[in-house]
């Protein structure tokens, strides 16, 4: 037996993680760690989230540019006459544990949907924008019925004059969001609708790949985004919270944590480490939820001074080696200021980042080459076969 034998791959150096490695190029999102900007389509986030609906940066994200009158009209008639959802899959919402977790749920429906119109790959633009614009639409609205089936209330019927964050909140809560709650909801659309190639992006175009169909993709893109790394981690910032419950105790559970070796939720980012502005997301999101935890004071505002806590220790012990809050700390606050339970943060990641994931999706497919890596192998060759019998 020998290790190691191929002389070609000895010495060859291994990306672990894939990090820091370009696989692509893109006209979607640019990361300016120097002046702490994201851009979609090189308009600056901030702004977007400022001035656009996300109807538009839905728009701006899928077409390349952003609508004009007409164009936004148009699309967002289309989202809003999407709405409607299937009676068997709301037969099927009602077959689901009620404690399933919701992620999977849009995985099971999208599964359903994509099986049931028999969806492959055309090549064909049009049925695949028609696709995307069904998903975008539905998703939110699947995930709405699903919280109030399985929390025994009637489902709400979406509203023709609702936008799109406005409906969803409209069809989970049963109540129309007062403004600051609307301003939560649209930042965290907007804000979650594209981050470049974040690793549920990469699974999409891994999948795209190999030419396997869009719903495919997105279905691999829902498999990622569950892992706590990911878009798991908003849940995971929640519970973190609540189990911390004070402010006083948040000193002793950063570090024991440190000491146990063991990563604090909503810390940390590949792409922000070596930045020393950190994710530009994460002042965003925060001033939005402080003025919605202002707002709501009680439990609302003692998790929001929890996090800011949190984000000053672990900033000054971890800040010098790149760990900082990222966008999944104050978006997790956020979504709980919204009274959404820790196990739909990370689907309502996923009904927004399903914009992201097609623009990436559709461009990759214009210089579409195989996704299809190599690994070093290092374990032993030229072992002999022995005959089960003979085996210890
Ligand atoms: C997102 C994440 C996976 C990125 O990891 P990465 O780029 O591989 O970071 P590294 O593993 O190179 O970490 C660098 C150092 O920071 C530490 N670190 C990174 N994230 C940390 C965290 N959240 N808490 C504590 N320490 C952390 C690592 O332990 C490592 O320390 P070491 O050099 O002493 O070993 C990681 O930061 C993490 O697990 N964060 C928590 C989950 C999360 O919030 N995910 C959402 C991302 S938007």
């Amino acid at each position: 037996m020998s290790l190691c034998q191929h002389a070609d791959e000895q010495g060859k150096k291994v990306f672990w993680g894939l990090e820091g490695l370009y696989v692509n190029e893109t006209e979607i999102c640019y990361i300016d760690n120097d002046s702490g900007k994201i851009y979609y389509r090189g308009y600056d986030l901030e702004e977007l989230v400022k001035y656009a609906s996300f109807e538009e940066v839905a728009y701006l994200l899928l077409y390349g540019k952003l609508p004009n009158a007409r164009e936004l009209e148009e699309f967002s008639r289309q989202l809003r006459a999407r709405r409607f959802i299937d009676s068997s899959v709301i037969d099927l919402l009602k077959m689901l544990p009620a404690d399933a977790y919701p992620i999977d749920v849009l995985r099971l429906s999208i599964d359903y949907y994509c099986t049931r119109k028999k969806f492959i790959n055309t090549g064909s633009l049009k049925d695949n924008y028609e696709l995307a614009i069904d998903l975008i639409s539905k998703l939110p609205v699947v995930l709405a019925y699903f919280y109030r089936i399985s929390k025994g209330l009637d489902v709400v019927l979406p509203r023709e004059e609702f936008d799109h964050p406005a409906n969803f909140y409209y069809m989970m809560m049963g109540r129309e969001p007062d403004p600051v709650e609307y301003e939560a909801v649209k930042t965290i659309f907007i804000i979650y609708a594209d981050h470049s190639l974040a690793n549920s992006t990469f699974t999409a175009i891994t999948v795209a790949s190999t030419l396997s169909d869009l719903g495919s993709a997105i279905i691999a893109a829902l498999s990622s985004l569950k892992g706590p790394l990911h878009g798991g981690a908003n849940r995971e910032v929640v519970n973190m919270i609540l189990e911390i419950g004070d402010e006083e105790n948040v000193e002793k559970f950063v570090k024991e944590k440190i000491e146990r070796k063991e990563r604090i939720m909503g810390f940390g980012h590949r792409v922000y480490k070596s930045s020393s502005r950190g994710d530009p997301r994460v002042p965003i999101l925060k001033e939005v939820a402080r003025k919605l935890a202002e707002k709501k004071g009680g439990k609302y505002l003692k998790v929001f001074k929890i996090a800011e806590r949190l984000e000053n220790e672990v900033t000054s012990r971890l800040g010098s080696k790149g760990v900082r809050p990222n966008v999944d700390l104050y978006a997790g606050v956020l979504l709980y200021l919204l009274d959404i339970p820790p196990d739909y943060n990370p689907a309502i990641f996923a009904i927004s980042r399903i914009v992201g994931w097609v623009a990436h999706v559709l461009e990759y497919w214009k210089h579409n080459r195989l996704i299809r890596p190599l690994e070093r192998y290092v374990g032993p060759i030229g072992l002999k076969y022995v005959p089960l019998s003979e085996r210890e």
